[in-house]
């Protein structure tokens, strides 16, 4: 053999080597050996009682300075069903509870006489776990900045069907900028990047909805809602 008869039967060798790892890589043999590994979210290692006082002595965003309480999350920390507000108003940063004001009692209607649960059986968080001043929006860096806390707690609640409340919600946990009138009314497979579910474990489905603060100003659309959470009532007790 020459030296052109060797390098071409290197080029073949090496050729029918990638294209046999290409393969088992389609059929996901190779899964673990070859893929980039998944960058580890911060808090990957939290528990939740690690990841609730490392949110409650959080400085990380200016919206510590103003806080009175860090609004973690309330509920059963097994549940199937969570709701995801926005962030903590006047009276949740008093009460260090979420949806305890007037949209919060509202939303307790949904649940108990809605839905005929207990508030205590689902868990109840939001986007931002402290107040922003004057109830303002969120800001994009603020969200930034606090959605591990969120991204963690679904994974350790791992919850079968979420409720997003309102748009800034929705738009967290399906990664777009389309408004809450376009997203409700169906489901949609949770789009937070980095999500870790066990394999044994299907991620959990997003119902965007009208958020309870929205439904106060404009009661028609209490309908939707109502059509919005009957969905989620059909879709926990069948799948
Ligand atoms: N609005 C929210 O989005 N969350 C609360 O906890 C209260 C009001």
């Amino acid at each position: 053999m020459d030296t052109d008869d060797l390098r071409k039967s290197y080029i073949e060798i090496v050729a029918s080597v990638r294209e046999y790892m290409e393969e088992q890589l389609r059929l996901g043999f190779l899964e673990t050996e070859l893929r980039e590994p998944e960058k580890k979210l911060p808090y990957a290692d939290f528990d939740l009682p690690n990841l609730t006082a490392d949110a409650e002595s959080c400085t990380k965003c200016p919206l510590h300075e103003t806080r009175n309480s860090v609004v973690f999350g309330v509920g059963d920390t097994s549940a199937d069903l969570m709701f995801i507000g926005e962030a903590p108003g006047a009276d949740e940063d008093k009460q260090g509870e979420p949806f305890v004001g007037r949209a919060g009692q509202l939303l307790t209607q949904i649940i108990e006489a809605g839905m005929k649960l207990k508030r205590s059986d689902v868990y109840i968080a939001n986007v931002l776990k402290c107040r922003p001043p004057g109830n303002r929006n969120p800001a994009s860096d603020e969200v930034e900045t606090c959605s591990p806390y969120l991204i963690r707690q679904i994974e350790l609640i791992q919850p079968k069907v979420i409720v997003a409340l309102g748009s800034f919600a929705a738009q967290m946990l399906l990664g777009t900028k389309t408004g809450i009138t376009r997203l409700r009314g169906e489901f949609h497979d949770c789009q937070v990047a980095g999500l870790n579910f066990p394999p044994h474990k299907k991620p959990p489905v997003v119902m965007p909805t009208y958020h309870p603060a929205y439904l106060l100003r404009n009661p028609n659309a209490k309908r939707d809602v109502w059509e919005d959470i009957q969905q989620v009532m059909a879709f926990l007790t069948d799948g």
